[in-house]
């Protein structure tokens, strides 16, 4: 134990009180000399590089291109998404996707390049291989989009995982997205970005990296074209991103460039090419279909750590209720458990749950419920007692279970990357179902054991099942979240078939979306920690998790009444729109922060209700096309340069872009618009694209414009399903997909096509069907007209 390690677990002791700090300190130790044991130090290494090119084989979609100390496989997949790994990497076994490898293109085949190099041409890639190992990727019309130099190896001469690096350039006007959850981005500036999901134990902003949901999935935006290249390793990693730097005058361009470093699995990646649009789409159908929130998980949802009993529980829902504000659900967080045990309710201060959610129900509010999984150590504690009798938890490779320390006290943890595990603990959301509760919120998933020795995670030498692979924690950590998720999300599925789950996770992994979304996680309270949970929003719905939102007012502290405002309204137009702090924080209901916020929260939480149609349509068009419905500015018009560099703003779906405000005392902002005709929808005032307009942002809302043309499906002043059109530009048409909410289950609404046009002055609505247009059969207003022709 050295200074700097003394210094943190002190720290530790301090932060979770001394008896719990004592045992956090202690369980450091324990990971310490569990790793030391279980980890052999690595030794000497040896350094391997692909070597000469000697010949290929070729195979459907591609072949195996033979080099003289490596092998590299490459695959054309159908959807045309491409694979390669090196030395026998193939595309299974894989936590990220979503079923069995797609089916190869025939049609792409290895065909010799110049300079003794090969190739394969696709429809919509092709793949150009150097004699010495070099990988390009290019458009169909043969612009390089990436260009990977020959990987290094690192490998141990006495055996074991080989480290490797793989770096890349990129043109030099290209932008770096994605990555996972990432608190500076969304646009990944220069610098190093770890993979290893970590709770960062404190409230985060701007400057903390890594945060719970880590990704190799790097979206990439330049003029030739939007690539996303994933490196399907669940190592820890790092990846350094580097911008380039276009040569002023006759000056040379400089590359941008990649280096990913990764502690081991196996060297493989994927590859899609195409429109942002496309290139979602094939990447969800790798990974998945994200999964469909139920239609009350995109309202309004209100979560406190510390209701600290049922009467709070009903006071605050009945003030909602009072005040006329729209509420959906309320989230438990684990002060309702007993002894903070997952799987527990404290009944003296919780004494009838399924009461409480009934009563919730009548008023249209769900109950949702914490679920950790870390268990408490202890042989009275049923769930460890069974857990136990199932050999469901973690241990060390003498068979010792392995233990952190969370909430209950010492505790042990679930192996979730063994079907068997997976199983048994999606049975015992049986007890929450019957507690009443609708939806489950995982935390402390990375997995987490408070932190000391600057790890807040078990030791790496844990051993895991890998789906009877076998391995340890260094390959399963990354996937431990993701695998929590399809436990939970599978559970559920079974003990309520007829419903479709809600559940959400702080940790993940790709391919999380199909089990459902997350939330920012801890983010801090300030107007970083505001702008941070944009970044992670939209960073995620690039990786093709398009549900999340942050915890409104932020994690700690005390808002100003400015910023909870302004956070508020962000939370509105996000998918997941959740008030949350932590117990030692101020009180986040939106009547607390004086009359004046609660009258603008309150619009924020009408527009919210008003747009929820607009929201389930976005659900089902991520679930059909894995477009996420926050989508940075530059989703249509990748090309416009300035757009990338844009990331105050957002598009929801094609529609609507939302203008948050992210800096106090501002009462307009500028807006940088992509092409075509926008208006403020609240003024109706006309701005044309592209541009960079002024608009007004009152504190009593954010700028909200709409895009001509676009077709917005609104609850109207029935409850019923309205269309508001925004008029198309003269000259121009419109129109857009909706799709109307059809309950709870698994039924499949049909996609609705609207057109909108001009007929002499007036904007006609058409439904478009199999045998042509007809009559809209929804109530249709029109908006924008003031600046219609001959107006
Ligand atoms: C950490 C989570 O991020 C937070 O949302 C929750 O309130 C606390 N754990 C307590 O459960």
């Amino acid at each position: 134990m050295d200074g700097r390690d003394l210094v943190r677990s002190v720290k530790a002791v301090g932060s979770v009180g001394t008896a719990q700090g004592v045992r956090t300190v202690r369980a450091a130790w324990r990971r310490r000399r569990a790793d030391a044991s279980g980890l052999p130090p690595r030794g000497a290494e040896r350094a391997r590089v692909p070597g000469q090119v000697r010949d290929v084989q070729p195979a459907p979609g591609g072949g195996t291109v033979r080099f003289g100390r490596a092998e590299l496989r490459i695959v054309v997949t159908l959807g045309g998404a491409v694979f390669w790994g090196w030395d026998g990497a193939g595309p299974e076994p894989s936590y990220a996707l979503a079923g069995p490898c797609p089916e190869p293109d025939p049609r792409a085949v290895l065909e010799p390049d110049k300079d003794g190099g090969w190739r394969v041409v696709a429809e919509r890639v092709t793949v150009v291989v150097s004699r010495h190992g070099a990988v390009e990727v290019l458009t169909p019309g043969g612009v390089m989009l990436r260009r990977d130099l020959p990987p290094r190896w690192w490998e141990p001469v006495g055996g074991g995982p080989a480290r490797w690096m793989q770096r890349s350039e990129v043109s030099a006007d290209a932008r770096f997205f994605g990555l996972g959850g990432r608190a500076s981005g969304p646009r990944l500036r220069d610098g190093s970005y770890r993979l290893w999901n970590t709770d960062p134990g404190r409230p985060f902003g701007p400057g903390d990296d890594p945060l719970y949901i880590t990704m190799p999935v790097q979206l990439v935006v330049a003029d030739a074209g939007t690539h996303l290249v994933f490196h399907d390793s669940s190592w820890d990693g790092t990846v350094t991103l580097r911008e380039g730097e276009e040569g002023a005058g006759s000056g040379h361009d400089r590359a941008g460039s990649c280096e990913l470093r990764m502690d081991g699995g196996p060297l493989r990646c994927w590859v899609v090419v195409g429109t942002p649009a496309r290139v979602l789409l094939a990447w969800s159908a790798l990974t998945g279909s994200p999964a469909l929130p139920p239609a009350w998980a995109l309202g309004h949802q209100h979560a406190r750590w510390g209701f600290g009993s049922e009467e709070e529980v009903r006071r605050i829902v009945e003030e909602y209720r009072r005040r006329e504000l729209p509420l959906d659900a309320v989230h438990l967080d684990i002060d309702h458990y007993d002894d903070h045990q997952v799987f527990t309710v404290d009944r003296d201060r919780f004494p009838d749950l399924p009461r409480l959610a009934e009563d919730l129900r009548e008023d249209g509010v769900r109950m949702v419920s914490i679920v950790d999984p870390a268990v408490k150590a202890d042989p009275g504690n049923a769930i460890y007692a069974d857990g136990s009798a199932e050999a469901a938890f973690i241990r060390d490779a003498s068979g010792r279970l392995v233990r952190g320390v969370v909430w209950a006290g010492e505790s042990v943890y679930p192996d979730f990357t063994d079907a068997r595990v997976r199983e048994w603990w999606g049975g015992l959301y049986e007890e929450r179902l019957k507690q009443g509760f609708s939806g489950f919120w995982h935390d402390m998933n990375e997995p987490t054991s408070f932190m000391s020795f600057g790890e807040s995670t078990l030791p790496r030498s844990a051993r895991h099942a890998l789906e009877g692979r076998g391995g340890d924690h260094r390959e399963a950590h990354n996937v431990y979240g993701l695998c929590m998720a399809r436990a939970g999300y599978e559970g559920v599925r079974a003990l309520v078939p007829e419903e479709r789950p809600f559940v959400f996770s702080r940790s993940g992994w790709a391919g999380m979306q199909r089990y459902g979304g997350t939330w920012s996680g801890d983010v801090a309270t300030g107007w970083a920690g505001l702008r941070a949970s944009l970044s992670l929003v939209l960073g995620l719905g690039l990786c093709g998790v398009p549900y999340s939102g942050p915890d409104v007012g932020g994690f700690d502290g005390f808002p100003s009444p400015e910023l909870y405002l302004r956070w508020f309204q962000l939370g509105a137009y996000l998918p997941l729109f959740r008030t949350h702090a932590s117990i030692r924080a101020g009180r986040r209901e939106p009547w607390e922060f004086g009359a004046e916020v609660l009258e603008h929260a309150r619009v924020a939480l009408l527009e919210r209700r008003r747009l929820l149609p607009y929201f389930v349509t976005l659900a089902h068009l991520a679930r059909r096309t894995g477009a996420p419905y926050v989508r940075p500015v530059w989703w249509g018009t990748p090309e416009d340069r300035a757009l990338r560099d844009c990331e105050d703003a957002f598009l929801l779906g094609d529609g609507l872009l939302v203008a948050p405000v992210l800096d106090p005392g501002t009462d307009r902002r500028a807006v940088r618009l992509p092409h075509g005709r926008w208006y403020d929808t609240v003024t109706e005032r006309v701005y044309e694209g592209p541009a960079r307009v002024v608009v007004e942002a009152p504190l009593s809302r954010v700028p909200v414009l709409a895009r001509a043309g676009s077709v917005v499906p609104v609850r109207g002043a029935d409850g019923g399903l309205e269309l508001e059109v925004w008029a198309p530009a003269p000259g121009r048409t419109g129109g857009g997909p909706v799709v109307a909410d059809a309950g709870d289950g698994w039924d499949e609404p049909e996609l609705e096509r609207y057109v909108a046009r001009w007929e002499g002055r007036r904007v006609v609505v058409r439904r478009e069907g199999d045998d042509g247009v007809c009559e809209p059969g929804r109530p249709v207003r029109v908006r924008g007209l003031a600046g219609a022709p001959g107006q």
